[in-house]
């Protein structure tokens, strides 16, 4: 689709006519004209054709044309580009002006052709800009409970960060964990006075240990004081408070380290708070004027709008409690400055809860304006996720109505797929270590695949009923229909002669045909996958690529019932049907793969 927009743009600035319409038309948008400029999206509606190009509306008025006439003059420029002719059927107009563009056989063909040729690519080319990104992801907080909300941050975070990898950006993973702040006073104190052994594996619940600790300084004025000098000393690098609360930091690391095994997380970075301390006087001297003291505190006040509650006084981002205690934003605002200087970040992604978004929007402005960032050269992106409910709508917790310990949460899908297969084997069927594996995989596959399915701003309902449902949009449909095309592949390939039996039937080099309808529409699917990962590498919505590999299932499918690859009737038909069954399977690997779900290829 880029190619298709700067092939159209090229065309526009080749005509001298469009070059000054377009250089008169608006002052935001200077000649030349530009891909972006020319409007080409994906259809909005697939039997109009592949997709559109919108300038013409855009163009008519500094031409002085209708807007009809205008796509009638572009159409007949862009029609003369090579690679529009080579790719697409003549395109047509619709409605007030639209440009509608079909993928040509022939281009389908080759494409299909060129992925099959290329599987490690599947036709999605590295990024024209490599970018040093930073995905800040997961990101809980020590002692605390992990909870469902760090789990669709680890869960969208990995999958954004593999896919940025996978469109080849620098990409840096990091846990920005909660390991400083005022807390530890009451954890530390706590942890001397009662003795607890941390040091021993798995012996404390950090949770439990957390409710006494709070329990104890909101009842214990003594504990509370001592509580307080815990945290200077902490702060001033006192060897005791430091070696208890680097034992502190470890027992946590234990219990994320299980999470992360179970749910496959890799490379993730941990740089938690504590690493950001001894930037934090440099941040509120950057501040400059920037920095008011206001009732004690020192915050910084934005000017805009948005920031500005119904009085239109403007809301302070405190970045210095009357405590002097530096707080969340000043680690944020460090976290920017040493993103930005030390690891050169292009972009840089935080994904969080929907409930932070004030926050990051005013670090984010508060950074710009104390130029700790240029944002026309590094992009702060917020990337917000909704809540977690319970099936009622209401609050995720457990029958009782205590929180969900994540352990339980993956055990719990893994029990019940592991179940739901033994069922499906039929009456008297006995567990085997076979389905144990598979549960395994596929539970925790569903979970993952449940969150990452649905808009991630959405507030999602989790329910094992759905997730686990072997039809629907889940993940056991897909890794089943995976399956399913491996198997047939295997079949092909060990029923005709043609194929050594291998990973993959050997499918390079072999002539796609296209010529029932269900091949051209599962080629037109597979085709958009470079398509698809370049939008949510944009807007950054893995639904999105989650939709997509849900049609192409479908897709196939259809096409597997019409088409026979078996018994094709010729030899070349077969071969070129076992190529879109082999090319079809790798994209939905590859798909299935960036968002954190392994596949099986039985099942
Ligand atoms: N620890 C925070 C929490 O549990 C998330 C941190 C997100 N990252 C950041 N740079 N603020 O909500």
């Amino acid at each position: 689709m880029d190619e298709l927009a700067s092939s159209v743009a090229s065309s526009l600035n080749s005509s001298p006519a469009f070059v000054k319409a377009f250089s008169s038309s608006s002052s935001s948008c200077p000649a030349p004209f530009s891909a972006r400029d020319a409007l080409v999206t994906p259809a909005t509606n697939p039997a109009f054709g592949d997709y559109q190009c919108n300038a013409a509306l855009k163009l008519a008025k500094p031409m002085g044309l209708r807007p009809r006439e205008c796509a009638e003059a572009l159409l007949a420029l862009i029609a003369e580009q090579p690679a529009v002719a080579a790719a697409f059927d003549p395109p047509t107009i619709a409605g007030p002006g639209f440009i509608n563009l079909s993928l040509s056989e022939r281009h389908l063909a080759a494409a299909v052709e060129a992925m099959s040729a290329s599987p490690a690519r599947l036709g999605v080319p590295p990024a024209a800009e490599p970018l040093r990104v930073v995905v800040d992801y997961s990101s809980p907080n020590v002692a605390k409970e992990m909870h469902v909300g760090h789990l669709r941050s680890t869960i969208i975070g990995d999958s954004l960060a593999s896919l940025l990898q996978f469109r080849g950006h620098d990409v840096l993973r990091l846990n920005h964990i909660g390991d400083w702040g005022t807390q530890f006073g009451m954890l530390l104190e706590h942890l001397t006075e009662s003795g607890a052994d941390l040091e021993a594996a798995g012996a404390v619940d950090l949770v439990a240990f957390y409710k006494e600790a709070k329990k104890r300084f909101d009842e214990d004025e003594g504990f509370k004081t001592r509580a307080r000098e815990t945290v200077v000393k902490l702060q001033s690098g006192d060897p005791s408070a430091v070696a208890a609360w680097t034992v502190l930091c470890a027992a946590s690391r234990r219990e994320y380290a299980k999470i992360y095994d179970r749910l496959s997380i890799r490379g993730l970075e941990e740089r938690g708070e504590s690493f950001y301390n001894p930037l934090l006087p440099g941040v509120i001297e950057g501040l400059g004027p920037l920095a008011q003291v206001s009732d004690g505190a020192t915050c910084v006040f934005l000017d805009e709008k948005r920031f500005k509650n119904k009085e239109g006084e403007s809301l302070p981002l405190i970045v210095k409690k009357t405590d002097g205690g530096y707080n969340y934003a000043t680690t944020d605002l460090a976290a920017i400055k040493q993103r930005v200087e030390t690891e050169g970040a292009d972009r840089v992604l935080y994904v969080t809860d929907s409930g932070q978004s004030q926050h990051f929007q005013m670090v984010f402005a508060a950074a710009a304006k104390a130029k700790f960032v240029d944002p026309s050269k590094t992009a702060l992106e917020h990337v917000p996720f909704g809540l977690v409910q319970g099936e009622d709508g209401k609050k995720f917790a457990t029958r009782s109505g205590d929180t969900v310990k994540l352990k339980d949460l993956l055990d719990e899908a893994v029990k019940r797929c592991a179940a739901d297969l033994l069922e499906r084997a039929g009456e008297g069927a006995e567990m085997t270590d076979e389905m144990q594996r598979t549960a395994a995989v596929v539970g925790i596959a569903a979970v993952k695949y449940a969150d990452l399915s649905l808009n991630r701003e959405s507030n999602y309902q989790f329910s094992y009923d759905r997730m686990l449902s072997l039809s629907g949009n889940t993940a056991p449909f897909m890794l089943y229909a995976y399956a399913r095309i491996r198997s047939i592949c295997r079949k092909v390939a060990e029923d005709g002669q043609t194929w050594e039996p291998g990973e993959w039937p050997d499918v390079a080099g072999v002539e796609v045909l296209l010529e029932q309808k269900e091949e051209k529409e599962l080629a037109r699917g597979l085709v958009k996958f470079a398509d698809t990962l370049i939008e949510v590498e944009r807007a950054l919505f893995l639904n999105k690529l989650a939709d997509y590999l849900f049609d192409t299932s479908q897709r196939f499918n259809k096409f597997y019932e019409n088409c026979p690859v078996n018994n094709a009737e010729s030899e070349e038909l077969k071969r070129s049907r076992l190529v879109l069954c082999v090319v079809t399977a790798q994209v939905l690997e590859k798909g299935l793969g960036l968002l954190g779900i392994d596949v099986l290829d039985k099942m």
